[in-house]
């Protein structure tokens, strides 16, 4: 059976189709079940003899689809151009989905620039990182209470995914000489329940200042500046005393939200000493102050969302939404 042969043959008569009608004759001579030419090739495949026989059906049936889709083809593009008119200008248009940022790109993109334009630029960290960046050099030494292991992921001994963003101050002050005015905001993971305001993992975003004559009354003047520039003129803010190793004195910022009432957003502080002196960098001579802030919580207060989950569960019907 020499199926090449008929479909040169076909090949040649689909290129001298000219309408409709060409195209449904050629489509009975060769689909027509009762005699087309499938069909009649098909009937001959019992009188093959039995040594050729194997694997003749495989090749009819690529025979036979070829031939389908050359025809079905033909008929789309028919459709297409519109047979009797050219242009139908009332056929409703195909609607291109639009993606978008998440929401959270969004906040941290809005953080980045409010803090753009008080001179921060922006540096990634790692989110697999090392006891001693984590921690050590943050002033919690090993037996440190604020180190406390039900909180962190460790991958070994020495090796843990960061439960804070702040493992990049000391990283970059051991690079980079002040003055500093870095942003860096990235993942951070903590054995948390999840629940409506909680999550194994979350985003934070670091901020870091160092210079020769930076104090606690501008951390609290940018922190000011930045909540009113980011949530609006008369939103309310409240700062109090907390601790954290790593910043003295250390600060928490708490912003109003109208169903969930004062709602935490950033812990700050002037940056410790030994701080600076584990990156190499005299305390006598330097000062500065840092903070770490939840865009997930940001973004909560901002859009009024109640439940953190629903930014991680990929819903389209919330996505679309930003
Ligand atoms: N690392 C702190 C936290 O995770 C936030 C912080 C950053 C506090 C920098 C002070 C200075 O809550």
């Amino acid at each position: 059976m020499d199926l090449e042969k008929f479909l040169v043959e076909f090949r040649a008569e689909s290129r001298k189709i000219k309408n409709k009608e060409d195209r449904e004759n050629l489509r009975v001579k060769y689909m027509w079940r009762r005699s087309g030419v499938v069909t009649k090739i098909t009937d001959k495949i019992p009188q093959v003899p039995r040594k050729e026989r194997a694997g003749i059906g495989t090749q009819v049936r690529a025979f036979r689809s070829e031939i389908e889709a050359a025809l079905s083809k033909m008929s789309s593009t028919e459709n297409a151009k519109g047979t009797s008119s050219p242009q139908d200008v009332t056929v409703p248009g195909k609607i291109a989905e639009i993606g978008s940022l998440h929401p959270i790109t969004q906040v941290i993109e809005e953080v980045k620039e409010i803090f753009h334009a008080l001179g921060f630029s922006w540096v990634d960290g790692p989110e697999v990182e090392s006891d001693e960046y984590n921690f050590q050099k943050l002033n919690m030494p090993p037996n440190h209470p604020a180190r406390d292991t039900q909180q962190t992921y460790y991958i070994d001994d020495k090796t843990l995914l960061r439960t804070h963003t702040s493992n990049i101050q000391v990283r970059y002050l051991e690079k980079n000489k002040p003055p500093v005015r870095i942003l860096s905001p990235g993942r951070a993971y903590r054995r948390d329940m999840p629940d409506a305001t909680h999550l194994p993992f979350f985003y934070q975003i670091e901020g870091l200042l160092i210079d020769e004559k930076s104090s606690m009354t501008q951390l609290l003047g940018t922190l000011d500046y930045f909540v009113k520039r980011f949530f609006g003129r008369h939103t309310k803010v409240k700062v109090y005393g907390h601790h954290f190793p790593y910043t003295e004195p250390s600060i928490e910022v708490e912003v109003f939200h109208p169903s969930k009432g004062w709602i935490e957003i950033l812990g700050a502080g002037m940056v410790h000493p030994k701080v600076l002196e584990n990156s190499g960098i005299d305390p006598n001579k330097y000062r500065g102050w840092a903070f770490g802030m939840g865009p997930d919580r940001l973004v909560m207060l901002k859009y009024g969302i109640r439940d953190l989950r629903i930014l991680y569960n990929s819903s389209i019907s919330f996505l679309n939404q930003f």
